[in-house]
């Protein structure tokens, strides 16, 4: 079974060439035409990254994969930069994910009239101004315009009733009325998209955003006349910046009968099968799936099957990270942590065979993510003639994953190495932005003021 599985998950250089070629291709189908390709490509309505220059009093919301987060931000303009920031994080409880849409509003703006009610008077602002706010919200939304948009469908286990095909900042306006709260959402973007504007705030070389989290995605900044499906609209700028939600690439990946046993079991089925082959939601999943299978036939763990482990969802990414970072002889760490999850005791063979389960699959997801990101950077190579590899590029990550994984992080850059050749490969930074989404959306409210020549 293990050297089945390695055969079918391996990713040596032409399965990453093809993936980052067929990304390249796939994007360009989904900027010719809405539905031109899995990738939909989505218009965020941003033509102009902070460059510093943003003054005033701004909020953000957060709605990521795991945790909400309510921010606070006083930007100084030029020189002053960040004056102050202050934030609050909870993580989402699960029942909202399968509650209804004004629980989940709800949540989120009594959340923020908490945060706005602590501040006693600390923080006025002119008289007839509403505080504004930048809403970072991580699901794959249909912008309408920078301060709308429709949201398509809920992705990453959420199951919601009552969203999908409604604008999510109606939705959240009316939750902040409910709340008695008066502020106005003046940006409405992706998590790649804030963490993107939230890159760039630092350094102008920015260019790319990719989560790999709970979820994944990536957005970029994309030359307006390379966006046939805008016929004109905005013509006025030179760039926009393009979510991808590529979490739906599914184009020649190396899959196994344990992927796609998952993605029939999964609440979206064909759906999102790059996300369900490369993000934290899945690879803890998948490991179960295949321990289980060597359980039963292979009797990994002697005579019986453990009960738990067909509990779907009960081994976790940040299990597997636990026990890929025990190093000692007898594999004490990854011991224990099979009986406290999976509650199975195991001898030193099983444990070795476990690792090797776990790093087959979170070498195939860190290699695949690399070489999504070298397609999105050999589309922006081909469109803008040559000015991305020839120069500093930075590509800004964020999300637990990559945060807290690092053989993850190792695969991942050793692929875009790989691909890239190690020349090209110096002038590309893959850096972690951590939490830079919440300042993103904080500066992009700033960049979309209403008030924005009052101050
Ligand atoms: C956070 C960002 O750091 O990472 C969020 O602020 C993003 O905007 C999140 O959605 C993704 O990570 P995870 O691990 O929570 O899915
Ligand atoms: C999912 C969402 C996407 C988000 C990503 C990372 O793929 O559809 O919008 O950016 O997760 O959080």
């Amino acid at each position: 079974i293990l050297t089945n599985l390695q055969k079918n998950c391996a990713t040596p250089l032409p399965v990453l060439h093809h993936v980052a070629d067929a990304m390249a291709a796939d994007m360009r189908a989904g900027l010719a035409v809405d539905g031109g390709s899995n990738l939909k490509m989505i218009l965020s309505f941003v033509n102009s990254l902070p460059t510093g220059n943003e003054k005033g009093l701004f909020y953000a919301l957060d709605l990521g994969g795991t945790n909400f987060r309510v921010l606070r931000v006083q930007l100084g303009g030029k020189d002053k930069r960040v004056i102050d920031t202050e934030f609050e994080q909870v993580s989402i409880p699960p029942e909202l994910m399968f509650g209804t849409s004004d629980e989940l509003f709800d949540f989120i703006a009594s959340g923020l009239a908490r945060f706005v009610q602590k501040e006693s008077g600390k923080f006025c602002l002119p008289p007839g101004m509403k505080r504004e706010v930048g809403f970072t919200f991580s699901f794959p939304v249909k912008q309408t315009s920078i301060d709308s948009g429709i949201l398509i469908k809920w992705t990453k286990g959420f199951a919601v009733s009552g969203t999908a095909g409604k604008n999510v900042v109606a939705c959240l306006n009316e939750a902040m009325g409910r709340q008695g709260l008066d502020m106005r959402v003046s940006a409405l973007v992706n998590d790649t998209v804030g963490t993107l504007a939230g890159a760039r705030y630092w350094d102008d070389d920015a260019m790319v955003a990719v989560i790999l989290g709970t979820g994944t995605n990536a957005c970029y900044v994309e030359q307006m006349d390379a966006i046939p499906k805008l016929r004109g609209e905005n013509s006025a700028s030179r760039r926009m910046i393009i979510n991808t939600e590529w979490g739906a690439f599914s184009n020649g990946l190396p899959l196994t009968e344990f992927d796609k046993d998952m993605d029939a079991a999964s609440i979206n089925p064909g759906e999102q099968i790059f996300e369900k082959t490369i993000s934290g939601m899945y690879l803890g999943e998948i490991v179960r799936r295949v321990l289980l299978k060597m359980a039963e036939a292979g009797a990994l763990f002697g005579e019986s099957v453990p009960e738990k482990l067909s509990a779907p969802f009960v081994l976790r990414t940040p299990d597997l990270c636990a026990m890929q970072q025990d190093t000692s002889d007898n594999l004490e760490a990854v011991g224990s942590i099979l009986c406290d999850v999976v509650g199975v005791n195991s001898n030193l063979t099983a444990r070795k065979v476990v690792l090797q389960v776990c790093d087959t699959i979170v070498k195939r997801g860190g290699r695949l993510a690399g070489a999504g990101i070298v397609g999105i950077l050999q589309k922006m190579e081909q469109e803008s003639k040559g000015l991305i590899f020839g120069r500093r590029t930075v590509v800004a990550m964020d999300g637990g994953l990559y945060e807290h994984y690092p053989q993850y992080r190792r695969y991942l850059q050793d692929a875009v190495t790989e691909l890239l050749g190690f020349e090209i490969s110096k002038n590309v930074i893959i850096e972690h932005s951590k939490d830079g989404s919440g300042i993103g959306a904080a500066l992009l409210a700033a960049a979309n003021s209403k008030y924005a020549h009052e101050f």
